[in-house]
């Protein structure tokens, strides 16, 4: 007896607001998934008109109701997103409603205006359009690809960056693709050494890590990223004087990850680039940790174990605006956090992914920008699973995987980009990562003790070093760093300047 009155009443309600695809389904679709699902685009079929959208709309509504789609990783609580692509729960409500009224158009007066997407540049005209060197088939079937395309480019003074925004020319097969400078020149020797466009692998990377001796300049000057290009991502422009540093004689690599799309496709990218005139009031300052991809936490996961754990943890000297936060893995990465333990005893958390996909490596950006103060502890944790029960293990059975440049290696950093709120306090946020990425590296390649006095050296005891003196490890480091007659041994007063650097590195080793 009571039930009917309400049924009606919602009967009632439910008609007289009936929702239509010209009235309240067009401008869901076309604001949240016709960017990515449009010809030309990565969506597999275009969402566009009310065709497109009644033809599927079971598999849609499946879709939404898993939060498959619109994609996006990220399930921090308490932090928001200025580019979260979510929608709400009202906006799903929304289309089953209208898929339980069975899917109607609605007036033919209110037809929807279909969305005009700019057929050139969306940021408008660039100030420099580069062409990828080369050109690289991707074939119709078979694994993903990753490869890396070299810009080639080497300005002659510094710029700075607003935007990029990248062309794919085989735009079906392009997952996803990151931008790296590569200050060290090393790139351009590693293009087109197999025989085709590009190269595999980012062992750019490594070179800048150590050339000249001086890995800080190659994991944040030298390797800095440019950002990157997710299907479908609209390019940006920082906000306010913000920009990217493009030191002068660099060139851009394109690291991309392209995954057959049932047709062949010839790859030659365009990238273009957006300068500002003006170095920035404030300067962007990229956090890594563990730093270098994960390179320094010696990642090593043995077959079968479903839960490995890569953790860091760097004290902030200064206060800071975190602005932006990102990750990095590949395959068998599960989980991703950061967290920012303040002074206060709170923890912020800063980035939370339960279920990493490594097609979707987005930069997250803050809402506001966060307010992080001297003294807080950020700690990334990051776990894998190597088991045969991960259905993105690339190996069956599972192998023992390492760090590596390979795919199917692995990886495991996050970025954290920040803002020091004082500008003149940059320079300690600098020299707080470098010995942070100095341990790192210590711990890595001189483990041991007693290779910390530089007579243990001298097994012999003829009062040199000589080259066969020294573990084939180190030989480079030290040769090429203290050897400065070019004899290949070390006399006593190269021997000094060794010890020197030692006693700096033992020092930095236990604090
Ligand atoms: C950032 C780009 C992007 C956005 C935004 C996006 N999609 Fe997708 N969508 C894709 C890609 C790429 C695929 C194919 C790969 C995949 O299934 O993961 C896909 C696949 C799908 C599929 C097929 C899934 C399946 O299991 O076959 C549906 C349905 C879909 N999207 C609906 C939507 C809807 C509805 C929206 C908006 C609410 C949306 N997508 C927003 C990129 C996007």
């Amino acid at each position: 007896m009571i039930r009917i009155p309400v049924l009606l009443s919602l009967f009632t309600i439910s008609s007289m607001a009936e929702t239509t695809f010209n009235d309240n389904i067009a401008p869901l679709i076309h604001e949240n998934c016709t960017g990515c699902h449009r010809p030309g685009q990565s969506g597999p079929f275009p969402l566009i008109t009310y065709q497109d959208v009644r033809k599927r709309s079971g598999t849609i509504e499946e879709v939404l109701l898993d939060r498959y789609m619109p994609p996006w990783k990220p399930v921090n609580e308490n932090i928001h997103f200025a580019n979260d692509r979510r929608l709400s729960d009202e906006e799903i409500e929304l289309f089953s409603a209208w898929v339980e009224a069975g899917t109607p158009e609605g007036d033919p007066e209110k037809k929807p205006v279909l969305p005009d997407f700019p057929s050139t540049w969306y940021l408008g005209k660039p100030d420099l359009v580069l062409t990828m060197k080369g050109s690289f088939e991707v074939p119709a079937e078979g694994r993903d690809i990753y490869r890396s395309f070299l810009f080639p480019l080497q300005l002659p003074e510094d710029k700075w960056v607003k935007a990029v925004e990248l062309r794919p020319k085989a735009k079906s097969s392009v997952h996803h693709a990151l931008f790296f400078i590569d200050s060290s020149g090393e790139a351009r020797k590693d293009d087109g050494k197999d025989g085709q466009a590009g190269f595999r692998g980012m062992s750019f990377l490594r070179g800048q890590f150590t050339a000249g001796g001086d890995p800080v300049a190659g994991a944040f000057g030298g390797a800095s990223g440019l950002g990157g290009h997710v299907p479908g991502a609209t390019p940006a422009k920082l906000p306010g004087d913000l920009a990217m540093f493009l030191p002068k004689g660099s060139d851009i690599v394109m690291q991309t990850h392209f995954h057959p799309s049932g047709k062949k496709e010839t790859e030659q990218a365009e990238l273009a680039l957006y300068f500002t005139d003006k170095a920035p009031d404030k300067n962007l300052v990229p956090i890594q940790l563990p730093p270098v991809f994960g390179r320094t936490a010696r990642i090593d996961i043995p077959a079968g174990e479903k839960n490995y754990l890569v953790e860091d943890r760097m004290t902030l000297p200064v206060p800071v605006e975190a602005v932006l936060v990102g990750g990095h893995a590949h395959y068998i990465c599960r989980t991703m956090t950061m967290t920012a333990t303040l002074p206060d005893g709170k923890v912020m958390t800063l980035l939370d992914i339960q279920d990493w996909d490594l097609d979707w490596q987005d930069r997250y950006q803050f809402e506001k920008p966060i307010s992080l103060p001297a003294g807080t502890v950020l700690k990334s944790k990051i776990t894998y699973d190597n088991s045969a029960g991960n259905t993105e293990n690339p190996f069956s059975p599972p192998r023992r995987i390492k760090w590596g440049q390979e795919s199917t290696d692995e990886m495991g950093s996050i970025t954290l980009t920040v803002i020091p709120k004082n500008k003149e306090d940059a320079p300690a946020l600098t020299n707080a990562q470098r010995s942070h990425l100095v341990q790192s590296v210590a711990r890595r390649v001189m483990p041991e003790k007693e290779k910390m006095e530089v007579q243990s050296y001298d097994s012999n005891g003829d009062g040199l070093v000589q080259e066969n003196e020294v573990p084939a490890r180190f030989r480079r480091q030290i040769l090429g760093r203290y050897d400065k007659n070019g004899d290949k041994a070390l006399d006593q007063e190269e021997q000094a300047e060794l010890q020197k650097g030692l006693n700096a590195l033992r020092s930095l080793l236990t604090r």
